[in-house]
């Protein structure tokens, strides 16, 4: 029997005997006798027309083929100047991208099949093949999803995921695939007393049950009335309980809650096989595990699931900045680091948040927070900064950095949120090299910190980017078991170095420097720790240990049991180093695997 080869250097981390033994199962097990690569539209296994109606009348007539709405820009029949200047307009917003059924926040890692080009006509093609899904299925209840995973199965065809589409890695989309669309599973049923399936022991808590496709700020406004609130995410347009959740879901209130994970009580799923059940603490509680923390599109087709609400509470938003008013940017970035120091203080005294440092266009770097605080005054919020703003006025930082600040005070978080959180923007390609920083990161060695800081700053940087959101509220969960990063459990910042690429040709030199300059240096500054799955670089360096530490290999044989042919597959995902994704768009077996 051949030894698996590890494809990826940072592989070494996984020395342990669970995890090779479990490759040799998964080796054995499958044999050689399954096609290596997945079908594809132009090869023989490829179903032909009626297998896929047969499909669209088992789903009920949900059976989209992909269409790209930018088709309308390019020369050919399709090709109207009037659709293609609106459909041009309408897909910058990301409101839109979650409405339909094919497009995604981030095109660019999939080569970007068939980009608007705002009127003009285009003379290229718009190449419906690559990047996008072949088909879409529109689900709106688990039988669909069911029909939609053993046909990818049966057929041996790539099978993926969108709920909305805001993804920063590109797994929401992917060539040659069948998709199951979840947007429209949107229910959702508000309890008092939940209590999970055959699962006597468990205490009864305040909850609600929403469909896969349920967005935050729809689940706000509906928790509202109800006097509840919900532990979101920090994006109006996310999808709940999707890739954002099943990744970890760092939330704003987060360091008085926890993540998104941490509010999960059972899910509905459609498993790799086909099969719809229930996961929660008492049954199928391997998914359970891994769907908390395993990262989206991986371990099933998430349908539904109960979050815990709590009573709402008064929110107070700091808005603050910090700007450099001399030429001394050594002192600035000795500043930053002690700021960030203090930040384990203010994290356990109760506020929590954003905050940018970002160049303001002439060259002058500057920082700016809007940091929260759950249930507390304007006041207390602002003591909590006093002993900072004191340092800055008393020191010798005191003829070279201003202050300011304003608070603002929300009866409860509904306004807060609706008031805060807009809609992103999409367009550019978001790389997100990034760092999960626990106290000894911030506090040890500002003279490092400092240092680190200056020198990744530079025109490849858009903006560093702090999100204050764990400290005590993540926490107070270290003891449950779950897929989840253990790092974030110590984390309070998840600290990202933004760049990013507008054209294709600019996609190797920013993901180099990225790798090879600020994902470098953050490791640097955090060696013990980790990153978040969802806002990591793409293609980062041992993402295995990165994104998931020690529940690696737990999370790899669980993957290999459910899931051995691989009928879910995206980028970066646990068990995707098993498959060799080519620009031709075709998805091979490793030789290994
Ligand atoms: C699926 O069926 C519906 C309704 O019968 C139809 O409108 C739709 O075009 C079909 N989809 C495909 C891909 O043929
Ligand atoms: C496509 O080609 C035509 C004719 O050569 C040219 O006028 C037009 O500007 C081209 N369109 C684009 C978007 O380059
Ligand atoms: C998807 O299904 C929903 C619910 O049935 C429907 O309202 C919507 O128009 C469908 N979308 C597309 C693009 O077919
Ligand atoms: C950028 O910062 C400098 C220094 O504080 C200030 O003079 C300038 O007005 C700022 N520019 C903008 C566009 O905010
Ligand atoms: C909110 O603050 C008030 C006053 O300090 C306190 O009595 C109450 O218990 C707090 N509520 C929560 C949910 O922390
Ligand atoms: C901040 O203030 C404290 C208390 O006065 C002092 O001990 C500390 O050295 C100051 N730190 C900096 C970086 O100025
Ligand atoms: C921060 O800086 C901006 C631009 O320099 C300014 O308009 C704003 O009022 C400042 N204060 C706060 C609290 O955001
Ligand atoms: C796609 O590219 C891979 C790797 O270069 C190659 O092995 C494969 O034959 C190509 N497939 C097609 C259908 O062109």
């Amino acid at each position: 029997m051949r030894l698996p080869k590890f494809p990826i250097p940072a592989m070494q981390f996984l020395t342990s005997l669970t995890y090779l033994s479990s490759l040799r199962i998964f080796a054995e097990a499958t044999g050689n006798n399954l096609d290596d690569c997945k079908c594809q539209p132009s090869q023989r296994c490829w179903p032909d027309s009626h297998a896929w109606s047969r499909l669209n009348k088992t789903t009920n007539g949900a059976l989209l083929k992909t269409v790209p709405p930018g088709i309308v820009c390019y020369q050919g029949p399709a090709y109207d100047k009037e659709a293609c200047e609106k459909i041009s307009e309408e897909s910058k917003y990301h409101t839109w991208i979650t409405q339909s059924p094919f497009n995604v926040m981030q095109p660019g890692w999939n080569g970007n099949p068939c980009p608007p080009t705002g009127g003009a006509e285009a003379n290229g093609t718009c190449n419906t093949l690559l990047g996008s899904p072949v088909y879409v299925i529109n689900a709106t209840n688990p039988s669909q999803v069911e029909a939609g995973v053993k046909f990818a199965k049966k057929y041996n065809i790539r099978l993926i995921v969108k709920n909305t589409g805001h993804e920063f890695l590109g797994r929401s989309s992917g060539a040659h695939s069948l998709s199951i669309w979840t947007h429209y599973m949107r229910d959702a049923d508000f309890t008092e007393s939940f209590k999970p399936k055959k699962c006597s022991k468990a205490k009864a808590h305040s909850a609600v049950t929403i469909g896969s496709g349920m967005q935050w700020k729809d689940l706000v406004l509906l928790a509202h009335p109800h006097g509840k609130l919900v532990v979101t995410g920090g994006n109006p347009t996310v999808g709940c309980i999707g890739g954002f959740m099943q990744g970890g879901g760092h939330s704003p209130i987060g360091s008085k809650y926890g993540m998104a994970v941490d509010q999960v009580l059972e899910i509905n799923l459609v498993t790799p096989s086909g099969q719809y059940i229930t996961a929660n603490e008492c049954e199928n509680s391997e998914y359970f595990w891994a769907l908390r923390g395993g990262g989206g599109g991986t371990f099933g087709v998430v349908t539904s699931a109960t979050i815990r609400t709590y009573p709402t509470q008064p929110i107070t938003v700091l808005s603050q900045n910090f700007t450099l008013t001399s030429d001394d940017t050594d002192i600035w970035w000795d500043w930053m680091a002690y700021v960030h120091s203090d930040i384990p203080r203010i994290s356990e005294a109760g506020l929590m948040g954003y905050s940018f440092i970002f160049d303001n266009g002439t060259g002058k770097v500057g920082w700016a927070a809007a940091l929260t605080m759950v249930n507390g005054t304007a006041e207390e919020a602002s003591d909590i900064l006093k002993p900072l703003y004191a340092n800055l006025t008393n020191g010798k930082y005191k003829d070279h950095i201003i202050y300011d600040q304003q608070t603002y005070t929300f009866p409860d978080f509904m306004t807060y949120f609706v008031n805060f959180f807009r809609a992103e923007r999409a367009g550019s390609t978001a790389v997100l090299p990034s760092r999960l920083l626990d106290a000894r990161a911030l506090t040890e060695d500002p003279t490092f910190f400092a240092a680190t800081l200056k020198k990744m700053w530079s025109p490849y940087v858009g903006a560093y980017l702090g999100h204050i959101v764990g400290g005590p509220g993540v926490a107070q969960y270290k003891n449950v078991d779950m897929a989840l990063n253990p790092a974030w459990r110590r984390t309070y910042n998840h600290f990202i170095a933004a760049t990013g690429w507008d054209t294709p040709d600019l996609r190797d030199a920013v993901v180099d420097h990225a790798r090879n300059v600020l994902e470098y240096n953050l490791r640097k500054l955090a060696p013990e720790t980790g990153q978040y799955l969802n806002e990591a670089l793409y293609g980062s360096e041992g993402w295995q240990a990165a994104n998931w530490g020690s529940n690696y290999p737990r999370l790899f044989s669980f993957k290999n049991k459910i899931d051995p042919n691989g009928v879910l597959y995206c980028f970066n995902c646990v068990g995707s180093e098993k498959w060799v994704e080519s620009a031709n768009g075709s998805l091979c077996r490793a030789s290994w695997a």
